[in-house]
């Protein structure tokens, strides 16, 4: 029987927050080690995606130390485990050209990260800010994956994924692209009762950003986990004086209570039990402070022990596999629109 896939990836500009490892990378690979003995696991890094933003000299190294994250997080490796880098297998490339043909430019200029992205410059934004969600939808139509663990920020994306496989599959009668899931049971799939988004510490009504700034407002991985643990006891909160979880009115504290439960692997509901009727926020801060500082100090412990040959061999294997599932799908559609 032809196995599902769970299919991620994590452009490598700078350096990761913890709302990119709570967000993505952390489900990615608890979902992959609970699925992979039936399931692809497709991990791979979003290098042509990443020049979109500030094209520097360290995106190796930074792609380098996404995939050791994967493995310090817990990524338990098997012969269903794939990581492969985008630029290297080039149907992506090629796909989205031919998906491109089949975007209308409204679905595309509604799209919520170009109008963040391109605000205040559309004349000179650079038109892969604009193309990026197509390239993600062939990312994810060439492995046919039915699972994408994602931030909240990308559902939008997820969805126009979607609806291209829909109207390229209606229009030639065919079901050559599998249909990811739907939003709803993505959050399922991740054991999630909503999608993720861990907030700027200092504006907690904004999305943890790498590009903010402000270096208090966001915990990166690379962070000394002591002054991690600073960040989090500055953290904006609010003087309502009760700790409860409602995003809404309260997005500080209900975010220090997110940190913590997804760390702790704990549900939700019994990290907000535990402080119920508190009216102050410290032990919960502390909390979360010391929470933040053992993992840091453990994490990069454990990254510092894996070498740069174990990545590049996981990168060599995952390429092979990558291009072959991949190119086999691109066949199906160059012959669907008639170019072969
Ligand atoms: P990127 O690189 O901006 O972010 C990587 C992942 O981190 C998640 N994320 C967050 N989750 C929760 N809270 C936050 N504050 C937060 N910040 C970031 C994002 O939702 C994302 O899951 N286009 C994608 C990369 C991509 C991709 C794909 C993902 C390219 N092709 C195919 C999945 C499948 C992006 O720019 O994510």
């Amino acid at each position: 029987m032809k196995k599902d896939t769970i299919l991620t990836g994590i452009r490598v500009n700078g350096e990761l927050t913890l709302g990119n490892f709570l967000g993505a990378l952390l489900p990615m690979v608890r979902l992959a080690n609970k699925h992979s003995s039936d399931h692809n696991i497709n991990i791979f890094v979003p290098d042509l995606h990443t020049i979109i933003a500030s094209v520097d000299g360290d995106l190796q190294k930074n792609l380098v130390k996404t995939i050791k994250y994967y493995l310090a997080a817990g990524l338990e490796l098997g012969e269903n485990v794939h990581f492969y880098r985008q630029s290297y297998v080039p149907a992506h490339s090629e796909l989205t050209w031919i998906l491109d043909c089949f975007a209308h430019m409204g679905e595309m200029r509604r799209m919520i990260q170009y109008k963040e992205k391109s605000d205040g410059d559309k004349d000179t934004a650079n038109v892969g800010v604009f193309n990026y969600p197509v390239l993600m939808a062939a990312d994810i139509l060439l492995y046919s994956a039915k699972f994408i663990p994602v931030g909240e920020d990308q559902f939008q994306h997820l969805e126009l994924t979607r609806d291209l496989a829909m109207r390229f599959n209606r229009k030639f009668d065919t079901e050559i692209f599998t249909v990811p899931a739907p939003t709803h049971e993505q959050v399922k799939f991740m054991n999630l009762s909503d999608g993720l988004r861990i907030r700027d510490l200092v504006n907690p009504e904004k999305k943890m950003s790498k590009s903010s700034p402000n270096e208090k407002a966001k915990i990166l991985l690379s962070d000394d986990p002591e002054v991690a643990a600073k960040k989090i006891m500055s953290a904006t909160t609010d003087s309502l004086g009760r700790v409860q979880f409602d995003m809404f009115n309260q997005p500080g504290v209900s975010n220090l209570l997110q940190i913590l439960a997804l760390l702790r692997d704990e549900p939700l509901e019994s990290v907000v039990n535990a402080y119920a009727g508190e009216t102050q926020y410290g032990d919960l801060k502390a909390a979360v402070a010391t929470e933040v500082k053992l993992f840091l100090s453990d994490f990069q412990a454990r990254v510092a022990e894996i070498s740069d040959a174990k990545v590049s061999t996981l990168l060599t294997t995952g390429e092979t596999y990558a291009n072959e599932v991949a190119g086999a799908k691109l066949l199906e559609v160059q012959k669907a629109v008639g170019l072969r």
